[in-house]
């Protein structure tokens, strides 16, 4: 084989509950993502042994780093010591999932190039030892490449197929600019007045029933994020979008992982539309975009 495409999916955090910083500068959480139809395209194609090369298209990419700092890059590296593999390899990245925007977008390229490099090297690890690979890369790599709902412990990297029910419609909205990751959580840490109150995160059980039930309006009421207020206060343009799906029939609104991007659970894909029309005509956004989930995560196509 001499070139390999992955595509994968961007995820959501339908709860996302976060507990003190750990010893380890990490935050203990308790999650549920879903990974939604929103896609960058990984292609990995055989190079000599040692090289790895990348190279970065689509939205966003002048901020993606074509180092070897890049979590794609750092992925392939990964694999190749990991399993003693003698070959190189070159990336290439297209993107559509916002750079910085709260989505996973740099974890699910690096869950495509594990994806993309076991397939064209013929690693064949199994999935408990992709995934330890995965957890090493970053807390939502494993997600990315599990895909579908599932809740996630530790700082995320612990993932577990989550029992849900039906497909749901989302609306996307991005922000033209960014959020740093570790900057929310920082954020995040000066704004915990009480550290007790969060210390053990953990799964709220309606949101779970509700998906267990696939009821989207009980779902909507039970999305939860404790990064929202602190994304809130490094973008405070953030609240005025929210309030516009509240105000537009959304079933839920709510910030995005560690944001900037806001995510509107619709009543059905036809609400999506018309709500991503009226939310794209409102100039609060810098564009918008229906989608759907769950999706399978990252996947030879
Ligand atoms: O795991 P990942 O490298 O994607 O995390 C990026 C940064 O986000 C971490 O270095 C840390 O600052 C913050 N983080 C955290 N707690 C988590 C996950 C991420 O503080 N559970």
């Amino acid at each position: 084989m001499s070139s390999v495409v992955v595509r994968t999916p961007a995820k959501i955090n339908l709860a996302l509950l976060v507990g003190p910083r750990r010893s380890d500068g990490y935050h203990e959480l308790a999650s549920v993502y879903q990974a939604v139809s929103l896609y960058d395209e990984v292609t990995a194609a055989s190079l000599p042994a040692g090289e790895i090369s990348v190279s970065v298209s689509g939205v966003g990419a002048e901020h993606v780093p074509v180092t070897e700092d890049n979590l794609a890059v750092r992925a392939a590296s990964l694999l190749a010591e990991e399993c003693a593999i003698d070959e190189g390899v070159a990336l290439t990245i297209h993107k559509s999932i916002p750079v910085a925007g709260g989505m996973a977008g740099g974890s699910s390229d690096a869950a495509a190039a594990l994806v993309a490099c076991d397939a064209l090297w013929g690693t064949e690890l199994d999935r408990e030892e992709m995934l330890a690979v995965a957890a090493r890369l970053g807390s939502d790599v494993p997600f990315c490449v599990v895909g579908g709902t599932a809740v996630g412990s530790g700082h995320g990297e612990l993932v577990t197929p989550a029992l849900a029910r039906g497909t749901y419609a989302w609306v996307l909205a991005f922000d033209p600019e960014g959020l740093s990751t570790p900057a929310v959580f920082s954020e995040f840490d000066r704004m915990l007045d009480d550290p007790e109150l969060t210390a053990s995160p953990a799964v709220p059980s309606d949101l779970m029933t509700a998906l267990l039930t696939g009821d989207p309006v009980a779902l909507g009421q039970t999305l939860t994020n404790d990064l929202q207020p602190a994304a809130l206060r490094l973008r405070p343009r953030l609240r005025r979008v929210l309030d516009f799906g509240a105000e537009h029939g959304a079933l839920g609104s709510i910030v995005s992982g560690s944001g900037p991007t806001c995510m509107f659970l619709a009543r059905d894909t036809e609400h999506a539309v018309d709500l991503a029309v009226t939310l794209s005509s409102s100039g609060l956004v810098s564009s918008v975009k229906p989608v759907t989930g769950p999706v399978p995560g990252a996947r030879v196509v």
